[in-house]
């Protein structure tokens, strides 16, 4: 699903050092390292995240890497320079920013995302789409929680750059994030293959919430039996970032420990909000909106116990309900 080998490989991983050295060296590195320690980040921290400084101006890289108009050609299809249309002019893409080097399974860098050290916007640039780079199929932070650990036992999935990295810092060190985008059934595979557990844990905000009923939407093709979902819903306005630094490693595994919600439970409280159990037409409602997403796991046994719980919530019996009518999207 990603070439072996790609000329744009070396490219990406040249760009990585560049940005690398230039966050130790650059004369305007400063704003930087301040931006980082605010951030609560370590050197440690940076240098296993691979963290760099794409430096102001248009053309830092490009002069760096030097006039040659194929690599240069190669730059833009590694989404490294941008090229003016009408001008033909060509520019870094990457300016004044935190650089985060997004890193395949095997370590390869294969994209960027580049953060304001302000509040400019866009608050974050990222590469576009390349041979090398499918958005919706790469998790940041996977290799480097693989790297710490070969055995994970549950992976936690985050929104954002400084989710990962703030939980990493705080010695918690099994956060993906989905690079926002939603999180896909793709992902899910490929996490499901690696761990048997994964741990929802977006942020405290409406866009949040939603993007978690997604999650299980796409997690439920996943389920045979013996693997597992949870969601941890954070305080309203509060990110992993925000949440483990205020609070420490230690009280947010607590955190995790208590209020983790399984699969079932969140997906059973989410749809009795939507349609009201407590009469006919909620009851209904409720069967006509679970039946399908339950008929998508394929663990025969959670299946059944899922179906189970609906019986017992809606009093209709196993065959009754199947013979819903499939509706055409869920809620929220
Ligand atoms: N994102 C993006 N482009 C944006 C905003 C967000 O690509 N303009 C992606 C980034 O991967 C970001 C994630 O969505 O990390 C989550 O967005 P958000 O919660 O807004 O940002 P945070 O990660 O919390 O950013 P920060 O803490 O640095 O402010
Ligand atoms: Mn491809
Ligand atoms: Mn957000
Ligand atoms: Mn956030
Ligand atoms: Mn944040």
């Amino acid at each position: 699903r990603q070439p072996t080998d790609s000329p744009l490989y070396p490219l990406l991983h040249a760009a990585s050092e560049f940005y690398r050295q230039a966050l130790k060296n650059h004369p305007a590195r400063q704003a930087a390292v301040s931006y980082l320690k605010k951030r609560g980040l370590s050197g440690l921290i940076a240098r296993d995240f691979a963290l760099g400084f794409a430096p102001p101006g248009w053309d830092s890289l490009l002069k760096h890497m030097g006039s040659d108009p194929l690599q240069q050609k190669a730059m833009i299809d590694a989404g490294l320079l941008i090229e003016n249309t009408e001008t033909g002019k060509r520019y870094d893409r990457f300016r004044d920013r935190i650089i985060f080097p997004i890193r395949d399974s095997r370590g390869r860098v294969i994209a960027f995302g580049g953060r304001v050290l302000g509040d400019d916007k866009p608050k974050y640039l990222n590469s576009p789409e390349t041979p090398v780079f499918h958005k919706g199929q790469e998790l940041y932070g996977l290799y480097e929680a693989r790297k710490h650990n070969r055995n994970l036992d549950e992976v936690m999935i985050v929104e954002g750059y400084m989710d990962v990295i703030a939980l990493a810092q705080q010695g918690l060190r099994n956060a993906v994030a989905t690079l926002g985008t939603a999180t896909s059934e793709e992902h899910l595979k490929r996490l499901f293959r690696l761990v048997p557990s994964v741990l929802f844990c977006f942020d405290g905000d409406a866009a949040g919430r939603k993007a978690a009923w997604r999650a299980l939407e796409s997690t439920l093709p996943s389920l045979q039996d013996g693997r597992r979902a949870r969601f941890l819903f954070l305080p309203e306005g509060e990110d992993p970032d925000t949440l483990v630094r205020a609070e420490g490693a230690e009280a947010f595994q607590a955190r995790i420990h208590q209020q983790a919600q399984p699969l079932a439970d969140y997906f059973f409280e989410q749809l009795s909000q939507e349609a009201d159990p407590r009469s006919l037409e909620g009851k209904a409602h409720l069967a006509t909106l679970a039946a399908p997403l339950i008929e998508k796991i394929p663990g025969a046994n959670l299946r059944a116990l899922m179906r189970q719980r609906l019986t017992q919530i809606t009093g209709l019996s196993g065959e009754a309900i199947s013979q819903a009518p499939t509706p055409s999207s869920a809620p929220p």
